[in-house]
Formats: C-alpha cells, structure tokens, sequence
C-alpha cells in the first residue's frame, strides 16, 4: 500500500504561495522558511565539537528466532567528537544511543536512503526552526541534510525521531527512533550512576505476523484510536531480562510507542524512584507508587537493587488503569500474534492476543545476577528548578488556548487540523516571551460513537522547542473512579516538553519562547493523532 504524503515540499512551495497571494500566511513567516529550502550545505563559520552522520536505510534485524524482522533504521556514524558519542545499542531497530554535552557544538549529516520522505527531529532539545525538523524540510530519498545547533539543553534524556508528516507514525513504528542522553557539569558532580549502571529502557508495543513481520493498523477505526500492539518490545526485544548487580542504577525510561500508555510500576508494590522527567533532572527525587508514561515522555529512573540476593527477579509491570480510552476501544485491536511471555493472560487481555490500553502485563525483569558491596547514593538535590509563576508570563488573564476535540473523522486542535501554511491568531508568540497555556478536552459531555467515544481518551501534548512546567493540574469532570487509577502517576514538578492529558482534567503549562524565532510544532504524541492533523504550530517572532 502506498500512502501519499499531503505535504512534500513541492507542494508546500505552491500552497505557501497561494497562501501568501491570499494574504493569510505572514510573509515574515514565508522569509524565514525561505520558502521551506532545505539545508543540504555545511555553515563555514560553525565549527562543530561533534559531528555525526546519519542515514535513514532499510534493514532486517533478528528480533525472533527465525526470519528476520524488516525494519526502518537510523544508522549513526560519528566523524567527529569524543568516542562515546555514537553508542550502538546492537542489532535492533533503534538507532543508537547518542550521548552529547552541554555546550557542545553539534553537526549531523542526514542522508535519506529510504526509499521515501525522511526527516529527522530532535524530541526534547532546544534548537533552531531549521535544526528541529519540521516536516517542510523532509527530504526526498537520495537526499541530504544539514543540522547544525549548539547544545543548550542541560543534562537530561531526549530522543530522535523521523517527523515525516503523514508517514509519522508508519514510520517510526518501523523502527525510526532513538534515544539521546545529554550531561552537564551539575550532573558530573553528582556522580549518577555511569557507564554500565546507566542504562536505556525504551519501550515500545508492536504486533508481529507469523513471519515475524511488523504488521501496521489499517482502518480508520484503528487510527482514529491509535495502534496498539500485541508484543512489548524492551530496547527493541521481547522479553527483555536486564543482569543486574545489586547496587543502584539509572535507567532512563522512554515511551517510544505510537499510542500507548504505560503505568509503570513494580508488581510487589515497591516504589518507583524518578530522578528526571523530559529533558531535565528534578530539583529532588520523587518516590511513586507507580509512574504513568504517555508517548514521548521520558522518565529517569532510579532502581536500587541494593541488599537483593543473588538469583532474586524483579518483575516491571504496566499496571492496569482505567477511563483513558473510550469504552468502544477496548474491542480494537487482536490480529497478529500475542508475543508476551509471562502474564499474558492477566486482566484486559482480548481475545486473538491482543492487549488493551490499560492491561497489565509485564515490560521487562530485571534479575539480580552479583553481590556487591558499594552502591552509589541517591543524592537528594539534583538541580535547580526555579518555578515559574503567573508574574513570569505576559498572558497570565489570557492563557493560549489548545483545546483538544473531534473534527469529520479527525482530532482537532483549537477546532483545527494541521496546515504546514497556516499559523493563527494564538499561535502568534513574541520572541523572548513566556506564556502560559491551557491545555483542555474542548467537548460537550457524552456523546455516543466514534465522535462521542474519541473524546474520552486521554492525549499526551507535545510542544517542541524549549522545555515547559505544569503549573496546574485541575480535574474539571473526571470519572473517580478510574481516575483514582492513574492519579498518583503523575511527575509534574520537572520541566516536560509532553504531558498527559487525561479525561475530564485540565492542564495549565508555563513554556519560554527564547532563542529562536520560526515555526515550532505542537500537537498530540498519540502518533496516530498526529498523523490525522492533530498537530498545529507557534509562529515565534
Ligand atoms: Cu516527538 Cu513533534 O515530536
Ligand atoms: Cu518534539
Ligand atoms: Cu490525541
């Protein structure tokens, strides 16, 4: 099946220009894309600490016993820069691990030889319109890129992922994504747990054939409620079973699945520890009973195996929760092959092995396999946090609205579906402002079918550029009893770039504008959503 993309650049050239002959589009705006030209040159004048190159190919890796597995892939090759930079993750989908440092300099080479659009985005990182990967800059297969940006972000965990409008999600499903760690001199001192210690926990849901091929959603139906698979990978495996010491580690939590939320948690009722939330260490550990992960969201995770014996086996859940999902949703899904080890018949399990938003199952073990003595300490500061309040915006009384609702078979934003031409009267931001922005379910209650389910789910909002705080969370018209299912799961207090947004609640944020004037996305992590239009853009100026 082939699925064209709407927006190609050719096209957006034509549209930009009709747009601006209508007078709707600013032509500041159509300056500063220079009409969406792609950057295929390297700057003289930067000189870069790190330069990568990075080619999107199609490949096949072993994920089962038997065939291989065909997937889309990030190969990463470091031509410049300190030898860690570039840290394969072995032969599995993912791309691998790119480790950098505040301040550095930073160049990437794209090369597109995928055989369709490509373009990369750095989820998480505070960089330049023409560095962040809007799909206007997607380039053709056989097709160069340039990025070019300084390291402005402060230790913290990130990821990179295509942003091929209309392929996002088919996309990164295949395998484009990866994760990228970020380090400054605050967290040195720290002295976190390294190397060895410090590990990726990327999880992700794919449904498999008999083959062992990936098999994508088709319907509508499906999209419209967002992919959920029947297998849980772990760092691109299933089952994954981590060999530990029994000592602390880092483990740096990231929802890398199209639409599906995990309430991370320990089956024995232990607490879960979060160093970090997003791109940024918290100010102070937070303890959990349990930690809910939306798509996008990344959480650094402090797991002390300290005093457990050898031979003793930690089991990861997602626990159950409830209400995220419209009810008619929990029918969806079921083709393919159920690949889950133990657990799999736990509560929510459909039939045909599927598994419903909200089961539990269990996402990886982690199995105490030596007895050592020293073990890092938590330390109880970990960064410095200044909070914003309403005296830091310009707009307090009158917060940007993202207003969350159903189009004609379509998630809207503020009414709207996504347009790479248009920008509207809130999406107008000055450069160096501070903002404030109310994140809501723009329905009215009930409502039957597709359009009255869709607006019970709950949707995870992205906004790129730099990082924001939750400044409020209030729950307007919340079902208690399922909410009392995800409530305790919440890290707020950190900077988020994605947050939560779960039925019945509303989300106030405080996000800075500084740095860089252009377009910067926002738009719902359900990738699905994404790819429907749920997606909209500030234009910075
Ligand atoms: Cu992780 Cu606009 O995306
Ligand atoms: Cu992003
Ligand atoms: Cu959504």
């Amino acid at each position: 099946m082939t699925i064209k993309n709407n927006y190609n650049r050719r096209q957006f050239l034509q549209s930009s220009a009709l747009a601006l002959a209508t007078a709707a589009f600013p032509k500041a705006l159509l300056a500063n894309m220079e009409m969406g030209t792609v950057k295929s040159v390297a700057t003289p004048g930067f000189n870069p600490d790190v330069e990568l190159e990075i080619t999107a190919i199609k490949t096949a890796v072993p994920i089962f016993s038997g065939n291989k597995t065909h997937v889309y892939k990030y190969e990463s090759k470091l031509l410049k820069g300190p030898a860690d930079t570039v840290q394969a993750l072995g032969d599995i989908h993912l791309g691998a691990r790119l480790n950098f440092q505040h301040g550095q300099k930073i160049r990437v080479f794209f090369r597109n030889q995928l055989g369709e659009q490509n373009i990369i985005h750095w989820h998480g990182l505070h960089v330049p319109q023409k560095s962040d990967g809007h799909p206007m800059y997607a380039i053709e297969s056989g097709e160069s890129y340039v990025y070019e940006f300084e390291m402005l972000n402060p230790a913290g965990t990130s990821f990179y992922h295509t942003h091929t409008h209309n392929f996002t999600a088919r996309q990164v499903y295949k395998g484009m994504a990866g994760m990228i760690t970020v380090s400054d001199a605050n967290e040195k001192k720290l002295e976190l747990p390294q190397g060895e210690y410090d590990l990726p926990l990327v999880i992700q849901d794919r449904t498999f054939d008999e083959n062992n091929q990936l098999v994508y959603v088709h319907s509508m139906h499906d999209r419209m409620l967002g992919f959920l698979g029947s297998t849980v990978l772990v760092n691109g495996q299933p089952n994954k079973e981590f060999e530990v010491k029994s000592r602390a580690y880092r483990f740096r939590a990231l929802n890398g699945s199209n639409s599906r939320i995990y309430k991370l948690g320990w089956d024995d009722g232990t607490p879960l520890v979060a160093i970090g939330t997003d791109g940024h260490l918290l100010e102070t550990p937070e303890t959990k009973p349990y930690i809910m992960m939306a798509p996008g969201e990344r959480v650094d995770l402090w797991l002390d195996f300290s005093g457990r014996a050898v031979g003793s086996k930690l089991v990861m859940y997602s626990l159950p929760y409830q209400g995220l999902m419209p009810a008619m949703g929990k029918m969806q899904q079921g083709r393919g092959r159920g690949r889950m080890g133990m657990g799999m018949m736990g509560m929510g399990m459909m039939s045909h092995g599927g598994l419903a938003q909200g089961a539990k199952f269990p996402i990886a073990t982690f199995k105490v396999t030596a007895k050592v003595s020293d073990s890092p300490k938590l330390p109880q500061h970990l960064s410095t946090i200044k909070r914003f309040t309403d005296a830091d915006v310009d707009n307090a009384s009158n917060p940007i609205p993202i207003a969350l609702s159903m189009g004609h078979m379509s998630p809207q934003i503020n009414g709207r579906s996504f347009s790479m031409d248009r920008v509207d009267a809130t999406e107008k931001v000055a450069l160096g402002s501070h903002k404030k922005i109310r994140i809501f379910h723009a329905h009215s209650e009930g409502g039957m079918g597709m359009m009255g389910g869709m607006m019970h789910m709950a949707h995870p909002i992205h906004l790129h550029g730099q990082q924001y705080q939750v400044v409020s969370r209030k729950t307007t018209h919340v079902n208690e009893e399922n909410y009392a299912t995800v409530s305790e799961g919440f890290l707020d207090k950190g900077w988020k770039d994605t947050v939560l947004l779960t039925p019945g609640e509303e989300i106030g944020i405080i996000k800075p504008f500084e740095d860089f004037a252009g377009l910067f996305l926002y738009h719902c992590h359900n990738l699905e959503h994404e790819d429907l239009g749920m997606m909209r853009q500030f234009y910075v100026s």
